[in-house]
């Protein structure tokens, strides 16, 4: 079982839209995929039409792993299950905080899975704390959306520092862009430059800004589901082969 983290300290940067996708592109392929929503605003959970129950609160998911096990809920998908997000996630940093080995919680609350999932998408809050460490720990892939603008770049090297600091492998993080727009010069200009500066591996296939993708909300279905030959569902499962790879998982 692999485990991709979709993660940024920023918001609004297409980390949930690419959990998603990629989630439903694997499990398309056969591969078991769980979604793992982290997000408090439980909007994975929205685009796959699932509530979380009213008891699988915070504290006992991190507490009893067999609530994890009941907390999961099927998708209208083949391969692809969901745990979906409580609104007590919004107390995910303190409850984690008060447990033991609060880094290697989560790790170690998803090993039960091993059995009946290929792979564990995290779709993850924008912070950089305690919820964080324990995705760096818990994943085999960190994978961060990047807008090319000015600033991201600040952004991505920070986060590559605090990986180092945490003594997490270099390799376990991967960008890619997010949100592009080929007619903006600036756009253009960084999806050239940026990777051949950043000391953080890029993957090659962007994600266009795609109006597709935007209405994913509308319909409540992925993109890779309503539109399958539109650029922006292309561009996921091209870069849904990159993911693959680097996952080391079959072809
Ligand atoms: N490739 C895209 N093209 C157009 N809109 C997008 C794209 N990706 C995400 N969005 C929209 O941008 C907003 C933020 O995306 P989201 O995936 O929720 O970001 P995050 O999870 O990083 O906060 C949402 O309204 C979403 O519909
Ligand atoms: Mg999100």
């Amino acid at each position: 079982m692999k485990v991709l983290a979709l993660y940024s300290i920023k918001g609004g940067v297409g980390k949930t839209a690419a959990a998603v996708n990629l989630a439903h592109t694997a499990a398309e392929e056969g591969v078991r995929t769980l979604l793992l929503d982290l997000d408090a605003q439980g909007a994975a959970s929205f685009y796959f039409r699932v509530r979380a129950r009213r008891k699988s609160t915070v504290d006992r998911l991190l507490e009893d792993r067999d609530r994890v096990q009941r907390a999961i809920r099927a998708t209208d998908y083949e391969h692809l299950d969901i745990l979906p997000a409580h609104e007590s996630f919004r107390r995910l940093e303190r409850a984690l905080d008060a447990v033991k080995k609060s880094r290697s919680r989560l790790a170690r609350m998803l090993k039960p899975q091993r059995r009946e999932y290929d792979l564990v998408v995290i779709d993850c809050p924008p912070t950089l704390t305690l919820v964080a460490e324990a995705v760096f720990r818990a994943a085999d892939l960190v994978l961060v959306p990047v807008v090319p603008t000015t600033l991201s770049e600040r952004t991505l090297d920070m986060l590559r520092r605090e990986f180092k600091e945490q003594g997490l492998p270099r390799e376990r993080l991967r960008a890619f862009f997010s949100l592009v727009d080929r007619r903006k010069r600036l756009h253009r200009d960084m999806l050239e430059d940026l990777p051949r500066r950043s000391k953080v591996a890029f993957c090659r296939s962007p994600i266009p800004v795609s109006s597709d993708i935007e209405r994913m909300g509308l319909g409540r279905e992925p993109v890779t589901r309503f539109a399958p030959q539109s650029a922006g569902a292309l561009a996921v499962l091209e870069l849904w082969w990159e993911v693959r790879r680097a996952l080391g998982m079959r072809d």
